[in-house]
């Protein structure tokens, strides 16, 4: 049996305006993943992948276009909705990280879980827990500008997953890993799409990880196209 589907992106279109230019990074992209799909989103630097992904998060309004999840726009959603959507539905491992510089690795983990509406005992056991699965143990009290780039990386993955998301969007989690740690990464966002159910979305240049998602979805001169892996 087909999973029914759940993000569904109608007609998108998405352009940035500098002054007079106007760069259109998606074209008029449609699209559909169903539920417990895992798909790579691969394409040249610059094509639109993390703004794709941005767009799909909630994060960013496309210019035209819609964005279904579960059938329901995401422009349909009350603000309260939306914020459901983002902190909970959706975890976002990010390009740049996107740590709070001036928090903790275990505060910035610990923040999601708050907007989540945890107590502050369940979300420090919590946040422990998923930064000791991404070997951190020892760097819970380290701010971001005390941890190596590829510490930053697994305390972002630390916070994505530690809402239990059911939907995963991770844009390159193994950019700043080395070969080993991004393997280690990779397998265990395999885990929770392939025990969990959990949604997953990886933006990878890397064909060999790509390779392993049950759809790959190229993007280029901002349209997408779509190849069976
Ligand atoms: N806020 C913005 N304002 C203007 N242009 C933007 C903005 N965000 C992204 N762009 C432009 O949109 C295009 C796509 O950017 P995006 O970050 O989505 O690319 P990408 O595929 O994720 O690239 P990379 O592989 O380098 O991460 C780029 O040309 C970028 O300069
Ligand atoms: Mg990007």
């Amino acid at each position: 049996m087909t999973a029914s589907v759940l993000i569904e992106l109608k007609n998108i279109t998405k352009r940035f305006s500098s002054g007079s230019a106007t760069t259109t990074v998606l074209d008029d992209v449609t699209l559909t993943i169903r539920h417990g799909e895992f798909v790579a989103l691969v394409g040249p630097s610059g094509s639109g992948k993390t703004t794709l992904t941005h767009i799909i998060g909630g994060l960013l309004q496309p210019t035209s276009g819609k964005v279904l999840i579960d059938g329901i726009g995401l422009n349909q959603k009350s603000d309260k909705q939306l914020s459901y959507y983002r902190n909970k539905q959706v975890g976002f491992v990010f390009q740049n990280f996107s740590l709070l510089p001036d928090y903790t690795a275990l505060e910035n983990v610990s923040v999601p879980l708050l907007l989540a509406g945890m107590d502050q005992q369940g979300r420090e056991q919590k946040a422990k827990y998923y930064l000791t699965t991404m070997g951190l143990e020892q760097k819970l009290h380290h701010f971001p500008a005390q941890l190596s780039g590829g510490q930053r990386q697994r305390v972002s993955i630390a916070r994505a997953l530690a809402v239990q998301p059911n939907i995963l969007i991770a844009d390159e989690p193994t950019g700043s890993l080395d070969t080993q740690r991004g393997e280690e990464i990779i397998t265990i966002l395999e885990q929770l799409n392939r025990q969990k159910g959990v949604t997953l979305l990886l933006v990878t240049h890397n064909a060999e990880l790509a390779e392993r998602a049950d759809r790959i979805i190229h993007i280029q001169d901002g349209k997408t196209r779509e190849v069976l892996s």
